[in-house]
């Protein structure tokens, strides 16, 4: 079925996918993802992007501040050919003059890919069920897959030799937060070991363990939930993450008792992981609490080439989901359209 067609794209629902979750996809799609990465890296690096995004708009829908996942997304349109409109809670009638849906509706018209940061795990859900353009999710409080691409990315880069990735396991120090759901079920869809390491209390919930265990199933990885920081030693990487988001302030104190010291990422704590250890922290970090700066500053720290690839991610990604529908037109019929437009300007 043919949706109806804006002015900027003739998608057909067949090609329309969104991107919620890295866990609707599957490894080899992932390995597309990031084969695609490579190859608009080596571009960039030779600042020889191709426009593959000309003359097209990515809509931004962002409730909660953000400095990476805004910055590389509009960065990325930009070296693609296009251009971002950045559209924060107080320049929308998002939710509040206008259904979710709507705006859904009217950005698909105007815009040719939308990315959302909202502040529950629904809006952006919202967003799918009524956009005609894929939807992005840049962080919905739940899940966080544009990190992920990066963090699978910077793993491969700084790979052990004759390591593969599937020979790594991941330990996320801290909270289940979005980051650590999210790496839970991307390492175990891909085939990475993933260990959460921390208080009791900040275990992951039942119900994305089950989907762990299918997803484990299939890929043959290994998960542990864990309070032992011990178990770092059996870790080839080290994962950092707030102990708190911004909407759980009032939580504070309650979380640094919690957390601290135990699972702060110290460079003690990176001494006693698997050699070799590389270390990684999606940002931004507070070097007074769940990390120290000198972890975050050592050698083993590939934190900023981690953040530099949300870049190489977001551009990948903007690719990747309008490749059925983003495409030149044939020089005729540009001059078709120049002829007529031309024609009638002559007349006025
Ligand atoms: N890691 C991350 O999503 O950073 P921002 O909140 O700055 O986008």
């Amino acid at each position: 079925m043919k949706i109806p067609s804006s002015s900027a794209t003739d998608l057909n629902k067949k090609d329309l996918r969104h991107m919620l979750t890295m866990n609707e996809f599957t490894k080899d799609e992932i390995d597309d993802m990031l084969e695609l990465m490579t190859l608009l890296k080596n571009a960039r690096k030779d600042n020889a992007i191709p426009e593959l995004f000309k003359n097209k708009t990515v809509g931004m829908i962002f409730e909660a501040g953000s400095t990476r996942t805004r910055v590389s997304f509009e960065a990325a349109a930009t070296l693609l050919g296009g251009h971002a409109i950045f559209l924060s809670k107080r320049d929308i009638h998002l939710g509040a003059k206008e259904t979710i849906e709507d705006t859904a509706r009217v950005l698909s018209r105007m815009c040719d890919v939308i990315v959302a940061r909202t502040n529950d795990g629904e809006t952006t859900q919202k967003l799918t069920e009524s956009a005609t353009v894929p939807v992005i999710n840049g962080l919905d409080t739940v899940y966080h897959p544009t990190q992920m691409l990066a963090d699978i990315f910077t793993m491969q880069e700084h790979l052990p030799e004759g390591k593969e990735l599937t020979d790594l396991t991941v330990a996320f120090m801290g909270d289940e937060t979005d980051v650590c759901r999210s790496l839970l079920l991307t390492c175990t869809k891909y085939g990475i070991n993933f260990k959460q390491i921390g208080p009791k209390k900040y275990h992951m919930e039942e119900k994305w363990l089950q989907l762990a265990d299918k997803n484990c199933q299939e890929s043959g990885a290994h998960y542990e939930i864990t309070e032992d920081t011990k178990k770092v030693s059996e870790c080839t990487v080290v994962y950092g993450d707030s102990f708190y988001w911004t909407t759980q302030v009032d939580e504070k104190e309650e979380r640094l008792a919690a957390f601290m010291p135990d699972y702060v990422i110290t460079k003690e704590l990176m001494e006693k992981a698997a050699p070799g250890a590389m270390l990684l922290h999606c940002l931004p970090a507070n070097d007074k609490e769940e990390i120290t700066r000198e972890a975050l500053e050592g050698d083993y720290s590939v934190a900023f080439d981690q953040s530099e690839n949300r870049l190489t991610a977001q551009m990948a990604i903007i690719v990747y989901f309008t490749r059925h529908y983003v495409k030149d037109p044939s020089k005729e019929v540009r001059e078709q359209h120049q002829n007529k437009i031309n024609a009638f300007l002559e007349k006025l």
